[in-house]
């Protein structure tokens, strides 16, 4: 264990750092007195919940320092007031993070990240980052690819954690990983869901009462499909369609089948591993959900 650093592990609150130096200082120095120390990195936008927490805990399993990234990045949102409203409370974040295994805050102002106020170089999506949430919120992905991408070789982390609600964000960070050979490997916690099965998310504080009710169409969607899934692609799609509507205050954004390895939507003859991926308004806020299936026939 690298004491120098999680000293600050158990009750004690994780201490903050706000520059890239400082982070990587808290590293080495936790490395003088223990040099093989495994690091692990949880990205976040911060407006933490018990979704985060998992990653958090996780990350404590496999890697001795915990580095939490807080980041409200204005490069992946397409939308001004989107970013204007997004939750920020780094108090409240750095209370609910104590005790669960985070050693470091890593919570840089936008000029640290992008002194130029924009980032010249940007990771991007490609054809994949243009579809789903890229559709909807174009630029979204090469925002995310590449604020990622800035945190990993701030960090230096052996692993990197997210969450598998962010599914599309999953496959894309894993290809880029791959296709720029960084040296990092990733791991994939589950969706924490509360007890009626809405998927925990930063933008549930969202949602007046009759909302929150409403949003339980996508994870009741995600069963329909799941429960149709032996029946092949059709009928998971119109189980899944059937279940999205009748619910006024939903609108659809997408509902796709994609495959594994390509997340592209899969042929009509498809059998084998898939994910279903669904996003929704639920009146003025946007939720995502996904599972993963077996398509047979
Ligand atoms: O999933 C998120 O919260 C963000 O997209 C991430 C990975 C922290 C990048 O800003």
């Amino acid at each position: 264990m690298a004491e120098a650093v999680s000293d600050a592990v158990g009750l004690e609150p994780p201490r903050i750092t706000t520059s890239v130096a400082g982070v990587r200082q808290a590293i080495a120095d936790a490395r003088v007195t223990a040099p093989g120390a495994r690091v692990a990195l949880v990205p976040t936008m911060g407006a933490l919940h018990a979704g985060h927490l998992a990653l958090v805990e996780r990350a404590a399993e496999l890697a001795d320092i915990v580095v939490v990234s807080i980041f409200v990045n204005p490069l992946q949102f397409n939308d001004p007031a989107d970013l204007e409203r997004y939750p920020r409370d780094l108090d409240a974040d750095v209370r609910i993070l104590t005790g669960h295994g985070a050693d470091l805050v890593f919570a840089p102002e936008v000029t640290e990240l992008y002194p130029n106020g924009d980032a010249t170089t940007r990771v991007t999506g490609g054809r994949v980052g243009g579809l789903f949430e890229g559709r909807s919120r174009p630029g979204h992905f090469d925002g995310v690819l590449t604020v990622v991408s800035k945190l990993i070789n701030s960090v230096g982390p052996d692993v990197v954690l997210f969450g598998e609600k962010d599914a599309q964000q999953v496959y894309l960070v894993g290809r880029m990983i791959a296709d720029l050979n960084m040296p990092v490997e990733v791991e994939v916690v589950d969706t924490v869901r509360d007890d009626d099965g809405l998927a925990l998310s930063s933008r549930n504080r969202f949602l007046d009462s009759r909302e929150r009710r409403a949003a339980l169409t996508l994870p009741h969607v995600l069963e329909a499909a799941e429960s149709a899934s032996d029946r092949g692609i059709d009928a998971v799609l119109a189980a899944a369609q059937a279940a999205a509507m009748g619910e006024q205050l939903v609108e659809v954004d997408y509902l796709a089948v994609v495959h594994p390895v390509t997340f592209l939507p899969v042929d009509d003859d498809y059998t084998g591993k898939a994910r279903v991926v669904i996003a929704a308004k639920v009146g003025a806020t946007r939720l995502i959900d996904t599972a993963a299936i077996y398509l047979g026939r």
